[in-house]
C-alpha cells in the first residue's frame, strides 16, 4: 500500500515536463516523508494535480539553509495540466500553516537560480531571498540556487526589541 503511494508520488515529480527540478529525488526520500507525515497533495477530480514534501531541521543545518526548528519546504510541484489554478499556493499555505503550528521561526527553501516560474512563485508566497547555494550535479555540474526564507514566529528577544 505504502509502496502504492510511493510510486504514484514520484510519477508526479518524475513528470517529464518538471522531471528537470528534481534531479535528486529518490523513493526512500518520499517513504521517509510519507512515515513523518510531511507530504501533502492536492487532488482534482481524483487526481494528483500537485505535491509538497517538507520537513523540520532537527539541528542547525548544515548547509546553512537554516536553523533549529525551521521548517523547510522541500520540493513543490504543480503537474501541467492544473498549472495556474492556485494548486501550489494550497500546497505552500499548508506547509506555512504547519510552520505556524509548530511555532517555528522561520519557513526556508532553496531552489535553482534558472527555474524562473519557481522563483516568480516563491516571491509571490512573500518569500526573501538571503542567500545563495551550489548544487553539484554529475550531469550539469555545478547549479546555481537562491536561498529563501519567510519569517513566521519572532523570538522573545526579538519581540522584546520590535
Ligand atoms: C512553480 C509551480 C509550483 C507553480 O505552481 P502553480 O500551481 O502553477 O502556481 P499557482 O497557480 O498556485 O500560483 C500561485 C501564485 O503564484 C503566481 N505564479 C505562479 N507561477 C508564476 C509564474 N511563472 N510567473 C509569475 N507568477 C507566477 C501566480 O500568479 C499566483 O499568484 P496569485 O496568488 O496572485 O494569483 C509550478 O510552475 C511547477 O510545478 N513548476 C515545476 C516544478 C518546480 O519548478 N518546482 C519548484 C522546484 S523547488
Amino acid at each position: 500500500m505504502k509502496k502504492d503511494l510511493v510510486k504514484k508520488y514520484l510519477k508526479v515529480y518524475k513528470h517529464k515536463s518538471v522531471a528537470k527540478w528534481f534531479p535528486f529525488i529518490r523513493p526512500t526520500e518520499i517513504e521517509e516523508a510519507i512515515n513523518k507525515g510531511c507530504i501533502f497533495s492536492v487532488n482534482i477530480d481524483g487526481k494528483i494535480a500537485g505535491v509538497v514534501m517538507y520537513g523540520r531541521y532537527k539541528n542547525q543545518n548544515k548547509r546553512n539553509l537554516g536553523d533549529r526548528g525551521d521548517v523547510v519546504l522541500k520540493h513543490i510541484v504543480t503537474l501541467p495540466e492544473f498549472q495556474g489554478k492556485g494548486v501550489a499556493k494550497k500546497l505552500y499555505k499548508h506547509v506555512e500553516e504547519f510552520a505556524k503550528i509548530v511555532k517555528a521561526q522561520k519557513l526556508v527553501l532553496s531552489v535553482q537560480k534558472k527555474n524562473d516560474r519557481a522563483n516568480a512563485f516563491y516571491k509571490k508566497m512573500g518569500m526573501k531571498i538571503v542567500g545563495k547555494r551550489n548544487w553539484n550535479s554529475k550531469k550539469e555540474g555545478v547549479i546555481e540556487g537562491f536561498i529563501y526564507t519567510k519569517t513566521i514566529t519572532k523570538n522573545k528577544l526579538s519581540l522584546l526589541t520590535a
